[in-house]
């Protein structure tokens, strides 16, 4: 295939992982501009990975015409963004959360969908090779029926309370939206089912602070499967675990491990391990499937569709948040 120009708008954390993963690729692709409101972190990625460096982001999609964008900036911004690559017919790669609210990522996503563009949401955990194999190994029925699943992201967070991760008007929210947003679209990755019933529970620890830093959701699939989904940033213990239950076995992802899929089914003495292709991550995957869908015209496996979906158990977990009827007096 001819080589697919991309660009990336936002050049901090993310940013750079997006364009390694394009590096990863370049016999697929071609890295053209980098831009940040901030022209200097583009100006420094743009050194480590070629490409332009812009200020604005519209002046390097007119000037570079990229084929396709990666968008890493805060989610604030990640509407505008959408809407100067819709209105050129770029395909968009689009960083979690969606959006602040789910009114705005419908907006989003009605953008989108007005250009043909492929357009995908950086729902990276579906490209983590493990998880990948406990959708497959669900669908073949080798756990039987799902009935709970577990997950906790934990860690000490250095950019809590200093950054805009913590400030409501940028981000949205706190840990819920950003971090167990991930949780959320993978318990429906997993189950293949839609949430039809949440409950939130959040805490705040760090001082001067207006959203929560830490947050446990309990959820309901279409078919009866029970989540539990936790997430903080203020323990010091990095955990990144999902467990999954069925009536036929067991299996646990544990991101802090290597190798594949753990499972120990219904009969088994001992656990067993799938293996796993440790040369490629869950963000070479991520961009290894956008580059291909680009490429064939078609639209990605995790869409606007996903978006607006995990959205609306965001929306409802903050709206649950605020529910009197469960208050003990
Ligand atoms: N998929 C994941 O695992 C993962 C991990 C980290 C962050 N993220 C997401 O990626 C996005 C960015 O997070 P980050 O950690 O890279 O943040 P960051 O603060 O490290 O980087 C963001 C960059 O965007 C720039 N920026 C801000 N507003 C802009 C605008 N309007 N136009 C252009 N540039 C702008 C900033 O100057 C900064 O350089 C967020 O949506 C975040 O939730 C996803």
């Amino acid at each position: 295939m001819a080589k697919i120009k991309v660009a990336v708008i936002g050049a901090g954390g993310i940013g750079g992982t997006h364009l390694t993963a394009y590096k990863f690729w370049q016999e697929q692709c071609e890295i053209v501009g980098i831009s940040d409101i901030n022209l200097a972190p583009a100006e420094s990625r743009v050194r480590e990975f070629g490409g332009k460096a812009f200020q604005s982001a519209e002046e390097m999609l007119d000037t570079v015409k990229p084929d396709a964008i990666s968008i890493c900036t805060p989610p604030n911004a990640h509407l505008a963004s959408v809407q100067a690559a819709a209105a050129r017919g770029i395909a968009v790669l689009c960083e979690k959360p969606p959006a602040r609210t789910l009114a705005e990522t419908e907006k989003i996503v009605e953008t989108a969908a007005q250009s043909k563009s492929a357009f995908q949401f950086a729902f990276c955990h579906r490209f983590h090779e493990p998880v990948m194999q406990a959708r497959e190994m669900i669908a073949n029925g080798k756990l039987g029926k799902p009935v709970q699943i577990y997950n906790r992201f934990g860690f000490r967070f250095d950019r809590a309370g200093n950054s805009w991760f913590t400030d409501k008007e940028t981000a949205g929210g706190g840990v819920l939206i950003d971090t167990l947003v991930h949780s959320i679209d993978i318990f429906r990755a997993i189950t293949a089912q839609e949430i039809n019933r949440v409950s939130g529970s959040i805490s705040t620890i760090l001082p001067n602070i207006r959203v929560e830093d830490s947050a446990s959701i309990l959820v309901t699939s279409t078919g009866g499967v029970a989540g539990s989904l936790n997430c903080s940033w203020v323990t010091p213990v990095s955990e990144a675990e999902i467990r999954i239950y069925g009536t036929q076995g067991e299996a646990v992802i544990d991101y802090n491990k290597p190798g594949g899929l753990l499972y120990k089914l219904a009969g088994d003495s001992d656990w067993s391990q799938l293996p796993a292709d440790e040369s490629l991550n869950r963000f070479t995957r991520q961009a290894d499937h956008f580059l291909k869908c680009v490429d064939a015209g078609t639209q990605p496996i995790v869409g606007g569709a996903d978006g607006i979906a995990v959205m609306k158990v965001i929306d409802a977990a903050y709206s649950s948040l605020k529910n009197e009827n469960n208050v003990i007096q």
